[in-house]
């Protein structure tokens, strides 16, 4: 009885010392495992992930890979590489530290994940010029340092969510170029830091709503080709645009 005290005593411990350790040894590591395992559903034509090809070492060598300087992965940044496929092949998980994800003019296609939440550290997401498709992802609103959104350009569809709102660190939003619908979310007055926005050449409609007066730092709005109506909000004279 006493020893199986002493056991059930011990195993906090060891547990401990194992949290301690295995994400040293992951540093890198379960980060290359899920480029790979992504890579692998990726059609390649340029070869241009040929420098992606070792679990065993640090990613922070391959192309288009930057790491912090204890080796977490901490931007990716593919623009114009012709790599095709979907997003559905990368385990967002693993990639903590992630700050950068600018995946632009590839051949991208399919949804963006809901899973993207669980890039917790990302400030720029930039997706710019390809076939992605579906709606924006409500789980986005969980990026809480996220301040660049670039997803214009693609074949986005629904309307904004208003779980938009949530994101207060954003300074830039582009969502040109989609067939997003609906009403522009009047939680969007929450985004107090945001300087420029760029809604235009969608399908959109209703009115501009007055509490986009409350976005201070406000200095570009594009809202063109859309089918708003009714007039810019008095609001906005409180912005530094006006
Ligand atoms: C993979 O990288 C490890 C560590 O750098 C090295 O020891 C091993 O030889 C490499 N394997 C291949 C197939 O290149
Ligand atoms: C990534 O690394 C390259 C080469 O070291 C550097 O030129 C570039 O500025 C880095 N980019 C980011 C986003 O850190
Ligand atoms: C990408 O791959 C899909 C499926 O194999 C194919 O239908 C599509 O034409 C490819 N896109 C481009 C731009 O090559
Ligand atoms: C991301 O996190 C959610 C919980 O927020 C989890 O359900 C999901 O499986 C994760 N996605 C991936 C790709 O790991
Ligand atoms: C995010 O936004 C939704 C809708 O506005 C709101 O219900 C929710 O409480 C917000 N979540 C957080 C964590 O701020
Ligand atoms: C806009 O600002 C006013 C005054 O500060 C506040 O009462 C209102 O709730 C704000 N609206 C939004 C959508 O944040």
């Amino acid at each position: 009885m006493t020893h199986l005290h002493g056991l059930l005593l011990l195993l906090p411990c060891i547990a401990l010392l194992l949290g301690a350790v295995i994400p040293a040894i992951a540093g890198g590591q379960r980060e290359a495992e899920a480029l790979l395992k992504w890579k692998a559903s990726l059609t390649d034509s340029d070869a241009s992930l040929t420098s992606w090809s070792n679990a065993t070492s640090s990613p922070c060598n391959w192309a288009f890979v930057n790491c912090s300087s204890t080796g977490d992965v901490t931007a990716l940044i593919i623009i114009n590489a012709r790599i095709n496929g979907t997003l559905s092949g990368l385990d967002f998980s693993a990639f903590p530290h992630l700050e950068e994800l600018v995946l632009e003019q590839n051949d991208l296609y399919g949804t963006i994940p809901e899973g993207i939440d669980n890039l917790t550290s990302l400030i720029s997401l930039g997706m710019h010029g390809q076939r992605l498709s579906g709606p924006i992802p409500r789980s986005i609103g969980q990026l809480k340092q996220l301040a660049h959104l670039q997803l214009a350009y693609l074949e986005l569809s629904g309307t904004i969510p208003i779980e938009i709102g949530n994101l207060t660190s954003l300074q830039e939003m582009q969502l040109s170029g989609n067939g997003l619908t609906g009403l522009i979310p009047t939680a969007i007055g929450k985004l107090e830091k945001l300087s420029s926005l760029d809604l235009s050449s969608n399908n959109l409609k209703g009115s501009i709503p007055s509490q986009i007066g409350n976005m201070t730092e406000l200095e570009m709005m594009y809202l063109a080709s859309n089918y708003l109506e009714g007039e810019l909000p008095d609001t906005l004279s409180s912005s530094k645009a006006w």
